[in-house]
């Protein structure tokens, strides 16, 4: 099975040299565990390597994801200036049909954008999605509709071969009986807590699910630094 790096060296030979290509990998965390940050890895080391990458931002303003990843050495902005990078703006036309909901009075039903929609809309060479945060899509949706449609997500990138990290909130997740970890390909879970030796509060990723790799049932221990993440 080929590969595509995660980005980060040490996860890359935690498994088999990087996430399966062209599948769906699900991230998810508790707020501020560095579900963005592991997205931002992947996507500059694509763009570095080359490949044509999609960005789909629901739940910051694009400026603000790049300042953050330009400070852990990840700039992206030359990327989106030679369109090697596109960014999908859906956090703002999402927040902007929610404040003429408001002054318009209609109602908020109307804010939700199809993240389907869009998924169909990426172009068919394009190499890498990433999504962040699906979250917010799963809230108003039966389990059902939920788990319909991220296997229709699924499906639709994988038809593509479009290697894709989709991120998600731990409590989107929770709420939607975590369903999503099923229909991807691998899934990542990254965690903060408290190491009872040393009393002191530390990141984890838990990698459960990664189909077609032998994965460490073991947690990794990471930091998030200047450079970026460092597994320890
Ligand atoms: N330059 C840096 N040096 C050290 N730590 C940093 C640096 N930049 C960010 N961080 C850490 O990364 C955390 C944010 O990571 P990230 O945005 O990826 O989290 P997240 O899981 O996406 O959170 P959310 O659920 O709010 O979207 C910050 O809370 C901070 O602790
Ligand atoms: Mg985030």
């Amino acid at each position: 099975m080929e590969r595509i790096s995660t980005g980060i060296i040490e996860l890359d030979a935690k498994l088999d040299g990087g996430y399966p290509e062209g599948k769906v990998i699900l991230v998810t965390g508790t707020p501020g565990a560095g579900k963005s940050i592991f997205g931002l890895h992947f996507l500059y080391k694509a763009c570095q390597d080359g490949k044509k990458c999609n960005l789909i931002a629901t739940e910051e303003p694009p400026d603000d994801i790049f300042i953050q990843a330009e400070m852990l050495g990840l700039n992206l902005r030359p990327y989106v200036d030679n369109k090697q990078l596109e960014v999908e703006r859906i956090f703002e036309s999402r927040t902007e049909t929610t404040k003429q909901a408001d002054q318009y009075g209609y109602g908020f039903e109307g804010t939700q954008e199809n993240i389907l929609d869009k998924v169909k809309s990426v172009p068919d060479d394009t190499d890498v999605v990433v999504i962040d945060n699906i979250g917010v899509f799963a809230l108003n949706l039966s389990v059902k509709e939920f788990r319909d449609q991220i296997d229709t997500i699924n499906s639709v990138l994988v038809k593509k071969g479009i290697s894709t990290l989709i991120v998600m909130d731990e409590t989107a997740y929770e709420i939607t009986h975590r369903l999503a970890e099923y229909s991807v390909y691998g899934s990542l879970r990254l965690m903060m807590k408290e190491n009872p030796y040393t009393g002191k509060r530390e990141r984890y990723i838990d990698i459960p699910k990664m189909r077609c790799t032998d994965i460490s049932l073991d947690l990794f221990v990471f930091d998030i630094t200047s450079e970026g993440i460092k597994l320890k």
